[in-house]
Formats: structure tokens, sequence, C-alpha cells
């Protein structure tokens, strides 16, 4: 089986379980048997969504889906290959790629932020400035549609209306199909794509691909405008948890990376999640520690602490996460990405010395993707830095770590460290099916729901009462 190649990621909090400060050995046995009662109830939660039977009113909405949706859309590919869902994504990246040097994703929230944490994460940091060939003949991506910023939009229109005649592709996602937003820049991003088709629609709606639910106004217009391809967004599976639909997998297609590897990342956390006990569960383990420091040691700022570049957009995601699914009620946590080195010289000091309020994840990179870049003797040592000679960038950031790690543990301050074997699919496939389950268990556990977002809907239904009148 391919599974069996891809290493694990893992979770270690061992330098959260301190005395006073950090969580006890007795808090967790404690929390052991709740937090397999939370398991019991997110798997009974997939298996009512599976049913078809009608959801109690106290468990709607119920996004459930999400779940197995990696495995479904694997099973699915192995048994129809090129007619399954997944191959048709491939197939209609392919061809998008194969007709554009520009996509705009349009889309907000759940409905763009997977994307972009996949595209910062695995493609080159200057991946829309290199030539076609080295973007390995995958299109230039654009992201619009998550903002009403109307100098930003007229920024990336002027780019794309700059190429003469130049035609570009759209993918415009909304589950809703009626979000403002993108409703509003997919008009406009339309209007300059029939332009640069010179008014011809059987071209326009070749470029376009929409991904949306099974009825929304996008639907119909999509339709209206002749696109053949529309990709569903499944019932069951809500915004945020869609990064394993075509809302994350047809972005993730057009930049040329490896899907299967993504979706088999994530099967392998679902297997370590329902199979595995407390203690050797990095799901669970991941949420009895958060929650042990939330309720006992009034941590309730939970800061993604990720290594290096390429996480902070997986942060992004993460923050939306946890923010819109468990902010409810009076209560959740406050999620919080920092990217070090750089913010140790922004956000360090308090994290340090400031309120004892935090729980510090360090999200690490076991293995950087490139050759190491070493220090080199010079005969200008007046930095110093000939002390240095040999030691390489990678060996510089463990040292940040380990000396953080250090200070951190002198001020008893305690941080877990969550490893990336690499930054590629198959780990950020393994950790955002460990993130999105360990917020659906946290949500079971505390008595929230962790689906729908009914503060959001009260800010678009008031904005388009504002617009409207
Ligand atoms: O997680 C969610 O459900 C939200 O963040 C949505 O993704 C976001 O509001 C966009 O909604 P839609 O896809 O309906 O445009």
């Amino acid at each position: 089986m391919p599974q069996s190649s891809i290493p694990e990621i893992s979770y270690n909090p061992r330098a959260a379980v301190m005395r006073d400060t950090g969580v006890s050995p007795a808090d967790l046995a404690w929390l052991a048997p709740r937090l397999e009662s939370a398991r019991n109830e997110v798997l009974d939660d997939l298996a009512l969504w599976q049913s078809g039977d009608e959801v109690p009113a106290a468990k709607q909405p119920l996004d459930a889906g999400f779940i197995d949706l990696p495995e479904r859309l694997l099973a699915q590919y192995a048994a129809k290959g090129d007619q399954s869902e997944l191959g048709r994504i491939q197939a209609a990246a392919t061809r998008l790629a194969s007709q554009v040097d520009r996509v705009v994703v349009l889309g907000i929230g759940g409905s763009y932020m997977g994307a972009r944490a996949l595209f910062e994460a695995c493609c080159d940091p200057y991946y829309n400035e290199l030539d076609r060939t080295q973007r390995r003949m995958q299109p230039r991506i654009y992201f619009a549609g998550n903002n009403v910023d109307n100098d930003a939009v007229t920024a990336l229109l002027n780019l794309l209306l700059s190429h003469e005649r130049e035609r570009f592709g759209i993918v415009v996602i909304s589950k809703s199909g009626g979000t403002l937003e993108t409703a509003v820049a997919f008009r406009v991003f339309l209007e300059a794509l029939t332009e640069a088709c010179g008014g011809d629609m059987n071209k326009v709606h070749e470029l376009i691909i929409p991904i949306t639910g099974l009825k929304s106004r996008l639907r119909s217009l999509a339709g209206a405008l002749g696109c053949t391809e529309i990709f569903p967004i499944p019932e069951g599976v809500g915004g945020r948890f869609s990064i394993f639909s075509p809302v994350g997998l047809v972005p993730a297609a057009l930049l040329g990376l490896d899907v299967v590897k993504l979706l088999e990342g994530a099967t392998i956390t679902t297997k370590r999640f329902c199979n595995s006990p407390p203690g050797e569960n990095p799901v669970l383990d991941y949420v009895g520690i958060c929650r042990m420091m939330e309720t006992r040691r009034g941590a309730t700022t939970r800061v993604l602490s990720t290594w290096g570049e390429g996480l902070e957009a997986v942060g992004l995601w993460y923050d939306q996460l946890l923010a819109e699914s468990l902010g409810k009620d009076g209560q959740g946590a406050l999620p919080l990405t920092t990217v070090n080195t750089r913010d140790l010289h922004s956000r360090g000091q308090q994290h340090q010395d400031g309120r004892r309020d935090k729980l510090i994840t360090n999200l690490i990179v076991d293995r950087p993707r490139r050759e190491p870049i070493a220090i080199k003797p010079s005969t200008l040592n007046q930095d110093l830095l000939n002390d240095l000679s040999g030691k390489t960038l990678p060996d510089i950031l463990q040292a940040a770590l380990n000396g953080t790690n250090k200070a951190y543990a002198d001020a008893r301050r305690p941080t877990a460290d969550l490893h990336l074997p690499r930054r590629d699919e198959a780990s950020l496939g393994q950790l955002f099916q460990m993130l999105m389950l360990s917020t659906a268990v946290e949500g079971r556990l505390v008595g929230i729901n962790p689906y729908g977002q009914p503060g959001v809907e009260a800010y678009k239904k008031h904005m388009n009462e504002f617009l409207r009148k």
C-alpha cells in the first residue's frame, strides 16, 4: 500500500506537563474517558450523517461528512479512475492549465483558506514569479473575492488585463452561492474575462470552474453561462471542513500538487483517531492538553507557533476553523498564528513574560525541502560569524526553537510540539484532518456544536439590509 511509505506526524506535549502552571498527569487521566466519549459522539455523528436519517434539532447543523470524505474519494478513484470525482477534478485542472497561464480563485472563509494554505505550504514561495516551465506548466494563482477592497481588485484586474488578449481562468467557490463578497467578485472578474475573450461566451464558460452547493444561485448562474463541469460541495461538509472536497482539491490540482497523497495523509489521521487510545492519539491528546490548559490554567489563547516560512496560511486556516467552530455561547479559545523566528522579535516578549493565558504549540517541519544553506568562512569577519561557519540555516532555526523552548520551560510556560516530517501533501493532509477532528471532538466535549456559524450569518444579513434599503 502506498500509505505505508508516508511518515506520520507526531504530537509531543511533554513540555506542557508541569506542576503549578501546566497540565498534571492526574488531570489527563481524569479527562481520558471523557475524550473517548467525545470521540464516540463524533463517530456517531458520522454514522448518523451516513444513515441519511433525520438529524435531531439539537444536532443541527451536522457537518460530519468531512470525516470519511478522503476515504470515499480515494475508494471511488480506485474503482472508477477518470470517471471518479477525483479523476474529473484532475482532468478539469489539466484542461484549464493547458488553456491559461493565470487563474483567479474566488472565495472567502472556508471557501478559500485551505487552498491558500496549500499554495503557501507546498509551492515555491515565489511561485507566481517563476516562468511556466519552472511552474511545471501550471498556471499562476491569485486569490480574490475574500474581501471588498476596491484598490486590490483594481490592481488584480489591471494585472490580468495588461496582458493583451491573454485569457485567464476563474475558479469560483461558494457553498451557499449567496456570499456577497464572492458573488460581487465573480461578476467583476467575469466581465473582465468576457472582455479578454472578445465577448465570445463560448470561450468564457470553458475558462470557469464553479464549485458550489447542490442548490445555489451560483449553480444557476454557472448553468446559465454554460459551464459544463460544476463541482459540488457535498451536503454534510461545512465550509471550513471542506478542504478535502473540490474546494481544496481543484486549486491543489491546478497547482500540480499530489492530491492523492493529500487524501492518503488524511486517512492516516482518521485511522489513528479511530483506533488509538488517549496517550497515543494525536487528536485526543491535542484536545486534552488544550482543554486542560484552558480550564485548569486559564490558557484561553492558543498560539500556533510555526517555525520557518510557508506555514502561516496553514495557521490562518486553523485560526478560522477554531474560531468559527467553537467561538459560540460565550466560549472558545482565541487562536493565534505566529511565524518564527520572525515573531520572536514582535510577540516573543509577551509570550514569555506577559499574562499567563497562553498555550504555545510549536508547528515544526523536520526536514527542509531544499539543500541546507551553510555559513561560509569569510575574510570579512567583523560580524564574528566565522565561529559559526559550517552551521546551516536549519541548524540555526533548530537552535532558535530549542532556545525558545528552554526559555519558556525556565519561565514555566507550557509548550507542546507538533512535528510534520516534511512540508508536503502527505504531512499536510494528516495535519488538516487532525485539526478538523480535534475541533469536532472539542466541540462535543464541551457541548458546543462545532458546525455552523450563526454569528457570521447575522452580519451577512445586516450587510445586505444596509445595501438594499
Ligand atoms: O466555514 C464556513 O462555513 C464559512 O467560513 C464559509 O466557508 C464562508 O462564510 C463562505 O461561505 P460560502 O462558501 O457559502 O460562500
